[in-house]
Formats: C-alpha cells, sequence, structure tokens
C-alpha cells in the first residue's frame, strides 16, 4: 500500500480531477483542497490555509490549479495581472516553501509544477499566461539545482492543447482549426497528462529532474 501523501490543487475539475483520480487508484494519501479551502487568488486564504496545515507531512505537491484570462496588452487590467501571478505562480511558490520542510527532513520528495507549452513559447494575448507559465518553468528549474542535493526531484509538465474547461470556452471552430495544426490531429485528454504526471512523482522516476516535459502531440515542434 502507498502511503505517501500528496498535495494537490485544483481538482474539482479538469487535469487536476484526473490527476487525483488515478492517486486514489495507486493508494497515495490525498489532501486536496477545494477553492474554499484554498483560493489561490487570496494571499490570506493562502496564508490561512498554510498555517492550518502546518504540520502535514507532504512528501509530493503538485502545483495543478491555474488560470487563463486572454487579453491584449492595452486591456490588460490590474485584476488580471494581479490573479493570474497570485494563481499561476506566487501561490504555487508559497506552497512550496511551506510544505518542502518534512521532504528535506526526510531526504526524499518530489514537486510537479503544471505548466504549460506557454511557459516555453508564447502566442497573442497570452502575455499573463505566458509570464507566469515561464516564471514557474524557472522555478522549477532554480529548485532542481536547490533541492536536487535532498533527493527532491522538482519537474514541471507542459500539456499542450487539453479537453477541460479552459479550452471548451474556445468556439467549435477555434479549437478544430487548432487541432489541425497539431501533428496527432486532436487536443489531449487529462487522463494522458496524468499519468506523466504519476511517473513523475513515483519511485521509478530517480533521474528526472529540473525538466520542462512538453505533452503536445507535436505541437511546438515546428
Ligand atoms: N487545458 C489545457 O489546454 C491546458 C494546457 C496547458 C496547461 N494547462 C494547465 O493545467 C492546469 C489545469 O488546467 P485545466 O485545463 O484542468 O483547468 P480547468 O479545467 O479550468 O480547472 C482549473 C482548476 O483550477 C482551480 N482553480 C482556478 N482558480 C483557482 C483559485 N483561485 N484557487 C484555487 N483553485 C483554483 C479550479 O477550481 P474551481 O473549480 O473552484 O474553479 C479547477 O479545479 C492549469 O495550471 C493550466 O494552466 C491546461
Amino acid at each position: 500500500m502507498n502511503k505517501k501523501t500528496v498535495l494537490i490543487t485544483g481538482t474539482s475539475r479538469g487535469i487536476g480531477f484526473a490527476i487525483r483520480k488515478i492517486l486514489e487508484k495507486e493508494k497515495y494519501v490525498i489532501v486536496a483542497p477545494n477553492r474554499q479551502e484554498l483560493n489561490l487568488a487570496d494571499k490570506h486564504s493562502v496564508e490561512y490555509f498554510i498555517h492550518k496545515n502546518r504540520n502535514l507531512n507532504i512528501d509530493i505537491l503538485i502545483n495543478n490549479a491555474g488560470i487563463n484570462n486572454p487579453e491584449w496588452i492595452q486591456n490588460l487590467d490590474d485584476k488580471n495581472i494581479e490573479e493570474s501571478m497570485e494563481v499561476n505562480l506566487i501561490s504555487p511558490i508559497k506552497l512550496i516553501k511551506a510544505f518542502v520542510g518534512h521532504m528535506i527532513q526526510n531526504k526524499w520528495g518530489r514537486i510537479v509544477n503544471i505548466s504549460s507549452i506557454f511557459g516555453v513559447v508564447a502566442r497573442g494575448k497570452q502575455v499573463m499566461y505566458a509570464a507566469t507559465k515561464h516564471g514557474l518553468n524557472g522555478v522549477t528549474k532554480a529548485l532542481a539545482l536547490e533541492l536536487g542535493p535532498y533527493n527532491i526531484l522538482v519537474n514541471s509538465v507542459c500539456p499542450g492543447f487539453t479537453n477541460t474547461d479552459l479550452v471548451k470556452r474556445n468556439s467549435k471552430e477555434k479549437n478544430a482549426e487548432i487541432a489541425c495544426d497539431i501533428p496527432l490531429g486532436r487536443f489531449a485528454e487529462p487522463e494522458e497528462i496524468a499519468e506523466c504526471v504519476l511517473f513523475l512523482i513515483s519511485e521509478k522516476n530517480t533521474y528526472m529532474n529540473g525538466a520542462n516535459i512538453m505533452i503536445d502531440g507535436g505541437f511546438t515542434c515546428r
């Protein structure tokens, strides 16, 4: 029986939901706060969650929750800028800081940051998404260096277009057009991303550290 404790954000739907399902099957002990328990956009909520759970021994942290509110630069308001930063970058850093202590003590840990292809490439209207996801990939690399000596492996998973609410809000026509540009001719299913995360956090991953793993059906190869 697998007794490792995993903290994962954003499991109500989408990729996080698929990861949680696979973790349940593998008998991990799962801490999966909903937005009422941990609102990543709200500094006080993050502080309260960390304080309330300060004695929790987390072996594995998966920073999954994320938002994307595409906007042209001239229309970018402060709320969008600040919320994107808090949810996608600042709160994940605070969670790592708060829960890495047990991993360091234990000389074993795994951290997975769910980033995006837009953590490596970019496109118009994606200033905040690209900024925060590039930032998250930087966090992964810096922590791979900092935490490697403690046998804590830190990696980013960078999904391409994946069938969740995040892309379902686009028109069907737009998504069909995007799919034509993907060598595999389709979007990913959340379960295909979850399988990679499962490997990264497992005992089978003994040497992958500091990687930004693209799972995009080959979209960014051109
Ligand atoms: N889908 C894609 O094509 C795609 C591609 C690349 C990367 N990603 C990344 O994959 C991750 C998951 O995305 P997804 O597609 O599964 O998104 P999704 O279906 O929109 O789900 C987002 C999850 O994050 C949670 N969340 C959002 N804002 C939050 C907040 N302020 N505090 C706490 N939780 C919050 C949501 O909770 P609620 O239900 O309470 O809103 C939900 O559980 C994100 O980091 C995203 O950037 C997705």
